[in-house]
């Protein structure tokens, strides 16, 4: 049985995604892409290698934008979402750019269920590991879904900047570091980040809070070796509305403002089988 909590996020996104194909901002580039821009942000751009003839899942993939720019890079990729509506999308975008890719709609614990084959790469960025209630059974699906010798790519928001609210300039702790998976944190957003502001209906979602540890932690015991873990000074949304946005298209506090790291990335490779 679905969790109500997943449910409900499924309901907020399969709205989200015509109202972010409208976006005349910066985090969705529709039109750029389709004019041929790689829209990749700079910290993925800078670290994710040539991904020329691999195999990747991109998980959480949303309508594809970057599904379709991995494509692009030379990669076969599958990308897997919960909502229709993104895959739909997804679908359309590609056929519209004549991008070959594979679109499967699903939540991300049925994935080695519903994608077939070993990936080189799992790829997962930018808002997607906090709308997961376990984050230990996620590293597993990871796993499951990698090749010996493959790797993860991860690039999120930082859980220590997650804590935290503006309040008088500054930022100040505002929320618990861990949440249960029966206990997430409940939002209630009138309008979503991108697009042309149109109102949302289904305002309330649910979000998990995950450690630093529990994330890496989960995926060593998974099987996966860690390659890299980096800490960046930027991130593609505005966390809190005094954050500013460069001309890299990353949004950055201000620098009189005493800030934690805002998002980090890491490569984590599986472990090889050994024999016996
Ligand atoms: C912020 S978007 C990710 C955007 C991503 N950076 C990209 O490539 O465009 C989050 C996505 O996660 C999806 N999602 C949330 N929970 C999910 C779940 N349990 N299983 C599969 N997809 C999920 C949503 O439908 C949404 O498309």
């Amino acid at each position: 049985m679905t969790n109500p909590f997943t449910a409900a996020n499924r309901k907020t996104w399969d709205e989200r995604v015509d109202i972010h194909l409208r976006d005349t901002g910066e985090i969705y580039p529709i039109d750029a892409f389709r004019n041929g821009a790689d829209i990749l942000m700079p910290i993925e751009a800078g670290e994710i290698g040539d991904v020329s003839g691999l195999r990747i899942a991109h998980l959480q993939c949303h309508f594809g934008l970057d599904s379709l720019s991995l494509a692009r890079r030379g990669a076969d990729v599958t990308g897997l979402d919960f909502s229709a509506s993104a895959i739909e999308a997804a679908r359309a975008l590609a056929a519209e750019t004549g991008i070959e890719a594979t679109f499967v709609e699903a939540d991300v614990y049925e994935a080695r269920a519903r994608l077939s084959g070993e990936f080189d790469v799992v790829y997962v960025t930018w808002g997607t590991i906090i709308w997961l209630p376990d984050i230990r059974r996620w590293a597993e699906v990871v796993a499951s879904l990698l090749k010996p010798g493959g790797r993860l790519y991860l690039a999120e928001s930082h859980p220590f900047l997650r804590q935290t609210e503006q309040a008088d300039g500054k930022l100040v702790v505002d929320w618990t570091w861990r949440t249960p998976a029966d206990a997430p944190l409940a939002f209630d957003e009138a309008e979503t980040y991108a697009g042309d502001g149109t109102p949302l209906e289904t305002q309330r979602s649910y979000e998990w809070m995950h450690s630093l540890s529990d994330i890496v932690g989960g995926l060593v015991d998974a099987g996966l070796t860690l390659e890299f873990l980096h800490e960046h000074d930027s991130l593609p949304w505005p966390h809190v509305p005094m954050m500013q946005q460069g001309e890299d298209r990353m949004f950055r506090l201000p620098e009189d403002v005493a800030g934690p790291p805002l998002s980090f990335s890491l490569s984590a490779r599986k472990r090889p089988r050994i024999p016996l």
